[in-house]
C-alpha cells in the first residue's frame, strides 16, 4: 500500500507539461504579437512625433475591433516599448493604461494617473479640474511626457458623458501655444457608443482609427503556436491540436476570431492533461475544454433545437454541413438547399417546397441560431447568405444529428 508521504510525492515529482503555465494568463502581455505587425506599425507611425518632437502635438487614436482581438495586449505592448525607445532618444516619456470597466468617471481615470506615475495628491479631495491641473503641472515641471491609453472607453463614454470626454480630450484647445505634454489612445470595442457623442467631439475621437478585425485560422494558428512554445515543454502538443483550437475560433472557419478564448481552450486543456497525468495535451482534452469555455450549445441553443420540426432541424443541419464544408463565415443558399435534398433522401423524406425553406431559414434566424442576409450583388445577383452564430460547428453538427436521430426512431 502506497504510503500517504509516496502519494504526495509522486504528485510533485509529476513532470509538468507546463514550462510557464502564466505565459496563458489572459493578464500577461506577450513580448511579440504575431499578426498584428501592421496595426503596431500604424500606431507607431501616429505616435513618431511622440519621440521626435515631443509636445509638438497632442495625438490621439482611436483602436476599435471585436472581442479579444488584441486590442488591449497591443496597446501595452507598443506603450511598454516606446517608452524605452523615447528614453533612448532623450525623451522622457510615461505610459500609464486605464481601465474604464473598472472606474467609469473622471476623477476615477485622473486618480488611476497620479497614482501610476506616484503624483503626490493632497489627502482632502479635489475636483476633477484641480486633479487634472495638478496632473499637469507635475509633467511639466518634471518634463515628462505622457501616453495615456483609455482602454474600455465605451464604459466611460456611456457612464461620464459628452462633457468629461470633451474636458479630457480638448485639454490644449484654448492653449495652443503651450506644450502638449499628453497624448491619448482610446479603446472600443464598437462606434456606436462614440456616435452618441456630439458631432465635433465624435469626428475629434475618429481622426486617427485604427480597426482591429477578428482573427482568422492561420492567424490563431501562429498565435497558438507561438504562445504554445511560450508556455509549454517542446513535443507536449501536436500541431494537429494547434490546428483544431485555430480552426473552432478563426473568423473564416466558423468562429468569432477570439484570441482570449483560443488562449483559455488551451490552457484548460493543458491543466486537463497535467491533472490526468498525460504527457500531451489531446485534442480529446481539447474538446472537454471547448465545452467548458462555450456553454452556448448547451444552454442556450440546444432547447431550441430540441424541439424544432424534423425538416427545420435538416435545414439547419444542411446550413451547418455546407458551412464546414466550404470553411467560410457565410454560404448560398442555394448549396444549402442542395445539401438538405441529399440529406432529405438519406432519411427517406420528401423534400419540402423552397418557400416553406425560406420559412425554416426565416425562423432560424429569430430564434438567433443562424444570421442570414441578402447579399448586396455578386456575379450571380442577389442571393441570401447564411452563417451560423453559435458554435463550435462539430459539436452543434453533432448535437443535431443526435436530435433528428431521436425524431425518425418515433
Ligand atoms: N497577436 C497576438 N499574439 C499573441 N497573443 C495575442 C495576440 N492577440 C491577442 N493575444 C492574446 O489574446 C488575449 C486577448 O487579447 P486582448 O486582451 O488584447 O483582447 P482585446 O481586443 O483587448 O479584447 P476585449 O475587447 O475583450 O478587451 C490576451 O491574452 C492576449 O495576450
Ligand atoms: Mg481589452
Amino acid at each position: 500500500m502506497p504510503s500517504t508521504w509516496n502519494i504526495i510525492k509522486s504528485v510533485i515529482d509529476q513532470p509538468s507539461i507546463f514550462k510557464s503555465k502564466e505565459k496563458l494568463y489572459p493578464e500577461y502581455v506577450p513580448s511579440y504579437l504575431p499578426r498584428r505587425e501592421d496595426e503596431l506599425k500604424k500606431l507607431a507611425s501616429f505616435f513618431k512625433t511622440l519621440v521626435l518632437e515631443p509636445g509638438q502635438i497632442s495625438q490621439r487614436v482611436l483602436i476599435t475591433g471585436g472581442v479579444g482581438v488584441g486590442k488591449t495586449a497591443t496597446a501595452k505592448r507598443f506603450g511598454t516599448d516606446i517608452k524605452i525607445l523615447a528614453r533612448q532618444r532623450g525623451v522622457n516619456l510615461e505610459y500609464v493604461h486605464v481601465n474604464c470597466h473598472r472606474g467609469r468617471s473622471l476623477s476615477y481615470v485622473l486618480q488611476e494617473v497620479s497614482r501610476q506615475l506616484h503624483i503626490p495628491i493632497p489627502p482632502r479631495g479635489l475636483s476633477s479640474n484641480e486633479m487634472y491641473e495638478l496632473i499637469l503641472k507635475y509633467l511639466e515641471k518634471n518634463n515628462i511626457y505622457l501616453l495615456l491609453t483609455l482602454d474600455e472607453f465605451d464604459y466611460f463614454v456611456e457612464a461620464a458623458g459628452n462633457d468629461a470626454v470633451y474636458f479630457l480630450i480638448r485639454t490644449y484647445d484654448a492653449q495652443p501655444d503651450a506644450t502638449k505634454r499628453i497624448s491619448f489612445i482610446f479603446i472600443t470595442r464598437s462606434l456606436t457608443t462614440i456616435s452618441r457623442l456630439d458631432a465635433a467631439t465624435e469626428s475629434y475621437l475618429l481622426k486617427n482609427t485604427i480597426k482591429f478585425n477578428p482573427y482568422s485560422y492561420d492567424d490563431l494558428y501562429e498565435i497558438l503556436k507561438y504562445r504554445v512554445d511560450e508556455a509549454f515543454y517542446p513535443d507536449t502538443i501536436d500541431d494537429g491540436v494547434i490546428e483544431y483550437i485555430a480552426r473552432q475560433e478563426g473568423a473564416d472557419t466558423g468562429g468569432s476570431g477570439n484570441a482570449r478564448l483560443a488562449l483559455e481552450i488551451l490552457l484548460l486543456a493543458g491543466a486537463a492533461a497535467e491533472n490526468e497525468g498525460s504527457p500531451k495535451v489531446t485534442i480529446e482534452h481539447v474538446r472537454r475544454a471547448i465545452s467548458e469555455t462555450s456553454p452556448n450549445i448547451s444552454i442556450l441553443v440546444s432547447d431550441v433545437i430540441r424541439y424544432l420540426p424534423l425538416h427545420e432541424l435538416l435545414v439547419l443541419l444542411a446550413i451547418v454541413r455546407t458551412l464546414r464544408r466550404i470553411k467560410e463565415p457565410y454560404v448560398r443558399m442555394g448549396e444549402v438547399e442542395v445539401e438538405y435534398r441529399e440529406l432529405c433522401s438519406m432519411y427517406g423524406e420528401t423534400p419540402r417546397k423552397h418557400t416553406q425553406v425560406y420559412e425554416y431559414v426565416k425562423d432560424l434566424k429569430n430564434r438567433g441560431i443562424i444570421e442570414a442576409y441578402v447579399s448586396r450583388k455578386g456575379y450571380r445577383g442577389k442571393s441570401t447568405l447564411v452563417g451560423v452564430s453559435v458554435g463550435p460547428l462539430d459539436d452543434l453538427e453533432k448535437y443535431i444529428l443526435s436530435i433528428v436521430e431521436k425524431v425518425k426512431e418515433k
